[in-house]
């Protein structure tokens, strides 16, 4: 026999202390994870959340447990006969009705397949001189002596730079996308303000009119990845339908559009959360330096240590059976993804940076059938920056500032991270 499981009795993440933002996650966690009970938790909205680490593990590869449909995001809006009026921040359910992450099969995996034949590992190498181009010129013109802001004198600098330059935009429309993608942070504002909701509806109305610019710009000039991307949206031949499947993106630029907002924004996020992780840990640091060939798994510590992701949510779409209970279709979810990585159960000592420790099972980037189709390039953003700073000799400390998480949010996100340079003269 399965018993229902009954959401509404479960403690809330309020009543552990949870409202989001870094320092938050951390002191959340280690209170949650001192005991086995509860297994669950509900938001104070009460939906259910998936925090520990083999129920992520559970929930997240179950193909039961989907993505949240646009239609079930904004309830009424795609319906046939919806009302056309355009409420605030009606832009931003535009981009993102046509993100993967609002689609379900059969749309999802062509879907996901046209990502990842851009943006797959072989692909995301063939990048790399590209990346570093753009890391090499922006970490060149850091002096010896300065103090930087390493979130937007580097991170978010490299990162926008070099989605700009693979999508052929200009320096100007780059300037103008880089200001787009720094509005994008109050997406993940616990209690978005109406300010926000105005700001943001601004930001993806422009950010989407640059990936359209983009689109037809890559498409005259007959770039491969544009030209791939227009021959497989053509093959994506579904009814549009908001509650389940999702809604077929209906131009190049609205696939950019909808799938770059993380290229944008957390893959930035990812490159200063590692730094930061560094810079706490001069041993680590000390190693990657000496000894560039491990980076890769100093940055997979880091983003276990500081994961840019703290939730994000799921829906259920047949009723989910497992240990004797069920969780209904029509659930959404909260996958508290950042948890998995401290969860002390499968990372003993989660707090400690060990670049030692076993990898395996590390839920920076989900898992199962939706895991991020944007790490590789994120991580070889990560990399690329590290590198140059290398490759340049740049040296960097703590300025004593201490770095500023942002509060109440559903990214680990740092609004500023101060590091002194010096460069050899
Ligand atoms: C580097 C930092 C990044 C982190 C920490 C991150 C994290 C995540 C996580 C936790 C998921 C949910 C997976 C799941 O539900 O199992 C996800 C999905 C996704 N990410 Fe990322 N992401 C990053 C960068 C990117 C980039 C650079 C892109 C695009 C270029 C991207 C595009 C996507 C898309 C489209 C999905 C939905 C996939 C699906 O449902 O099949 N992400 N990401």
């Amino acid at each position: 026999m399965t018993t229902r499981l009954d959401i509404q009795s479960l403690p809330t993440t309020a009543d552990l202390g949870f409202s989001g933002g870094r320092d938050n996650f951390r002191a959340f966690c280690r209170q949650v994870f001192r005991t086995k009970e509860p297994r669950f938790l509900r938001t104070p909205g009460d939906q259910l959340v998936v925090f520990r680490h083999a129920d992520l593990m559970l929930f997240g590869t179950a193909p039961e447990v989907g993505n949240l449909p646009i239609g079930r995001m904004y309830p009424d809006r795609f319906r046939e006969g919806a009302s056309p009026e355009r409420s605030p921040g009606w832009e931003i359910g535009e981009v993102i009705g046509s993100q993967v992450f609002t689609f379900n099969p059969p749309l999802h995996g062509p879907a996901r397949r046209m990502l990842l034949n851009w943006l797959g590992p072989k692909q995301v190498g063939r990048m790399e001189d590209l990346a570093r181009s753009v890391a090499r010129h922006v970490v060149g013109k850091i002096g010896n002596g300065e103090t930087i802001d390493l979130v937007s004198t580097v991170a978010d600098a490299v990162v926008v730079g070099f989605w700009s330059r693979l999508l052929h935009l200009t320096e100007q429309e780059e300037a103008a996308i880089g200001r787009c993608a720094h509005e994008m942070t109050r997406l993940f504002h616990a209690n978005r303000s109406q300010e926000d909701v105005a700001a943001l509806g601004k930001a993806f109305a422009e950010y989407a009119r640059l990936l359209d610019l983009a689109a037809t710009r890559g498409l005259e000039k007959g770039d491969p990845a544009m030209l791939d991307i227009a021959a497989r949206l053509k093959e994506l031949d579904f009814p549009d339908d908001p509650d389940e499947v999702g809604l077929v993106p209906k131009s190049v630029g609205a696939v950019l559009a909808g799938n770059l907002v993380d290229g944008f924004h957390t893959a930035a996020l990812a490159a200063a959360n590692t730094f930061h992780a560094l810079l706490e840990n001069p041993e680590a640091m000390a190693t990657v330096r000496g000894a560039p060939e491990t980076l890769p798994r100093a940055i997979a510590e880091a983003l276990r240590l500081e994961p840019p992701v703290l939730t994000l949510s799921r829906y259920v779409l047949r009723d989910f059976h497992f240990d004797g209970l069920v969780v209904p279709a029509g659930n959404t979810i909260t996958m508290m993804w950042a948890a998995g990585n401290h969860d002390p159960s499968v990372f003993p000592d989660p707090e400690r940076f060990d670049m030692s420790r076993p990898q395996a099972g590390l839920t920076t980037f989900g898992s199962g059938i939706h895991i991020c189709p944007g790490r590789y390039a994120g991580v070889m953003l990560t990399r690329v920056m590290l590198e140059e700073f290398f490759a340049q000799g740049l040296d960097f400390r703590n300025t004593g500032t201490p770095a500023q998480w942002i509060p109440d949010h559903f990214m680990n996100q740092l609004r500023t991270l101060p590091i002194g340079i010096s460069r050899p003269q």
